[in-house]
């Protein structure tokens, strides 16, 4: 049902969200993680739904509960959610990558706790790397998706902190890149947050804070606007 409270821009629209952070088993019983909550990506959905959409959420070990209204699939590795969103992305309009992917995982899980051994005082680890999701996504083939990434950094100063999001827009061949600065105490567990969108040209789309949900809000916005108009016939093309 239609929700009055939102506009219905989305209506008819598959937008696939990932949310959350990936765990990198090293044996039955530990992980490499990292703090994202998946706050930012399950208000992404959540708004998405409410504004009409057809939503698919990937979701990686969240704090938070699955938002209503939405497809839910659970994955906690890189490489599990690199499948998952190979499969919920065929034939997306949309395809938001909030989730924090680790970049590497250990070389070899265990199978057996891993034991402390009495005289190492020192252990070393060997990671490798995973496949980047999102700039996969983006060198493939994606007529009529828009890809949005999402750049977490924790530079402070803000116009080297934008010139590391267009680095990074170029690189992953998104559409659009939300530039969220994190920290110790911000961005991850926090219920606000501050971003600043930048578009195809690198030029600063706009930017939005406040509560994670009218941040949500405020990205689908740029997106609503940048979808092509679905079923309008187009006008060249039409009889008189
Ligand atoms: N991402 C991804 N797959 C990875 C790593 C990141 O799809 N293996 C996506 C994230 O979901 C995010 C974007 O790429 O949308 C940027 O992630 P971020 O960690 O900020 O950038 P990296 O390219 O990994 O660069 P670095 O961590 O070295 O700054
Ligand atoms: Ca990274």
């Amino acid at each position: 049902a239609a929700s009055p409270a939102h506009p219905q821009d989305l209506a008819g629209r598959r937008i696939v969200v990932s949310a959350g952070g990936t765990r990198e088993p090293l044996d039955p019983v530990r992980f490499l993680g990292n703090r994202s909550s998946g706050r930012q990506g399950v208000a992404i959905a959540e708004a998405a739904a409410a504004r009409g959409a057809e939503v698919t959420l990937v979701a990686a070990n969240l704090e938070v509960p699955d938002p209503g209204g939405c497809r839910v699939r659970a994955v906690s590795t890189a490489l599990e959610l690199r499948d998952a969103m190979t499969e919920a992305v065929a034939g997306a309009d949309v395809v938001v990558m909030a989730a924090a992917v680790a970049d590497y995982r250990p070389a070899t899980v265990s199978e057996a706790k891993i034991k402390k051994v009495d005289g190492r005082d020192h252990m070393t680890l060997e990671l490798v790397r995973n496949p980047d999701i999102l700039a996969g996504l983006g060198a493939s083939p994606h007529d009529g998706t828009l890809l949005v990434g999402f750049a977490a950094e924790t530079e402070a100063d803000p116009v080297r902190l934008l010139e590391l999001g267009r680095a990074k827009r170029r690189a992953k061949g998104a559409d659009l890149l939300v530039v969220n600065r994190v920290g110790w105490t911000q961005g991850f567990a926090a219920d606000e947050n501050a971003v600043t969108i930048i578009g195809p040209a690198d030029e600063v789309v706009a930017e939005a804070s406040g509560t994670k949900m009218s941040v949500a809000h405020g990205i689908l916005d740029v997106v609503a606007a940048r979808l092509p108009d679905g079923d309008e016939p187009d006008p060249t093309t039409k009889e008189p």
